[in-house]
């Protein structure tokens, strides 16, 4: 693939690495590709940071036709540049294009895209620890056309944001209540994919959520409310008895996590129990209450692993482990950010060199 470069005229100046945040800063460039049913995919370009033109009557703005992935560059101490699984982002941004009908894009065009624009923009790769690029491809419909009738025109475009901490409370402890009105994901729905949709049927339960000094909701599943699905940015874990339980992804309404993959894929090589199943909230809460809840944790690209202090639901609080990080958790955290910023041998052969 030959990719055109227009260089930014005026590049941009990173912050104080300490004043990043997440997702708030970004880089000098983007990558952008066309795609129409007749030329298939064309024309991909790095150029300046900038607006889009859009038509308003466009598909991805009209009907919520956008799909999107999460992954992160990051800065090892010889300063070179390394990617973590690429190439589940892009297998998985195909899994969810492919179910809102949009067009797939081969994995070797991802996969170069990303590690041309990540090059491009080198300098935007933060070195302090915690901090990377955060790298956000997606894809969306451009067709002018009110009409349902499918998807026939499209844009692939990869922005890039120089990150810390997705979290205010970093590796501290979050709040997280659980969700008893709303639900985000049925089967045969989209739970599964990456789509815009998805984030904005979570928005209202988010805010209340955030109103009640909560940083985000834990779903239940969509018929019976009675099963932990996952929460808003990531999936989830616990630690119950001894023994780790994740949410299966069976019911098809749960986002196979990458960095939920990663964990299972470590604690079965550290010989850790861990267990893919049906959970239920009563299960869950009875363990909270009575001290078999040893420890509760987030994982996700954006927020890595993430301790959760306390679990709200149904009126009553429930600490998590004397809101304090467990061990599993920091042991999890360790070895995945170990391997990510070159700092821990990486068995499974994970990281690449952009
Ligand atoms: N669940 C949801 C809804 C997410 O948005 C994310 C973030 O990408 C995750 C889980 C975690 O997935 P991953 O570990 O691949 O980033
Ligand atoms: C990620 O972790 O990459 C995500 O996409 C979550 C997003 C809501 C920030």
């Amino acid at each position: 693939m030959q990719i055109s470069i227009t260089k930014n005229p005026n590049p941009g100046k990173m912050p104080p690495e300490n004043e990043l945040g997440f997702g708030r800063i970004f880089t000098d460039h983007m990558f952008i590709m066309d795609y129409t049913d007749s030329e298939k995919w064309h024309n991909p370009r790095i150029v300046p940071y900038g607006p889009l033109s859009l038509m308003p009557s466009g598909d991805g703005i009209q009907y919520a036709n956008t799909v999107f992935e999460g992954m992160k560059a990051y800065r090892w101490a010889d300063g070179s540049i390394h990617l973590f699984r690429p190439i589940e982002n892009a297998k998985r941004i195909n899994v969810s294009a492919e179910r809102i009908g949009l067009p797939q894009i081969p994995n070797d065009i991802f996969l170069e895209a990303v590690r041309e624009l990540v090059r491009v923009d080198s300098s935007w790769v933060p070195s302090s620890e915690g901090t990377s690029l955060y790298i956000r491809p997606f894809i969306f419909a451009t067709d002018e056309e009110l009409a349902l009738h499918g998807i026939h025109k499209a844009i692939f475009v990869i922005i890039l944001s120089p990150s810390a901490s997705y979290f205010a409370e970093g590796i501290k402890p979050v709040k997280i209540m659980l969700e008893t009105e709303d639900v985000r994901a049925v089967r045969g729905g989209t739970g599964y994919t990456k789509c815009g949709g998805n984030y904005a049927a979570s928005n209202r339960a988010g805010d209340r959520a955030m109103e009640k000094g909560y940083s985000q909701v834990l779903w239940l599943d969509g018929v019976h409310r009675k099963y932990i699905e996952e929460v808003g940015a990531m999936n989830v874990m616990f630690k119950i008895r001894g023994t780790v339980v994740t949410p299966s992804l069976e019911n098809g309404s749960i986002l196979s996590g990458i960095t939920r993959k990663s964990c299972l894929e470590v604690l079965r090589h550290w010989g850790v129990p861990a267990e893919e199943r049906l959970l239920s909230v009563d299960e869950l809460i009875s363990a909270a209450a009575d001290g078999g809840l040893e420890e509760a944790f987030g994982t996700g690209t954006a927020a890595v692993i993430s301790p959760i202090g306390e679990l709200f639901y149904e009126g009553k609080k429930y600490t998590v482990n004397g809101f304090k990080i467990g061990e599993t958790a920091q042991r999890l955290y360790d070895e995945l950010t170990g391997i990510q910023w070159g700092k821990r041998p990486d068995p499974f052969g994970w990281t690449e060199c952009v």
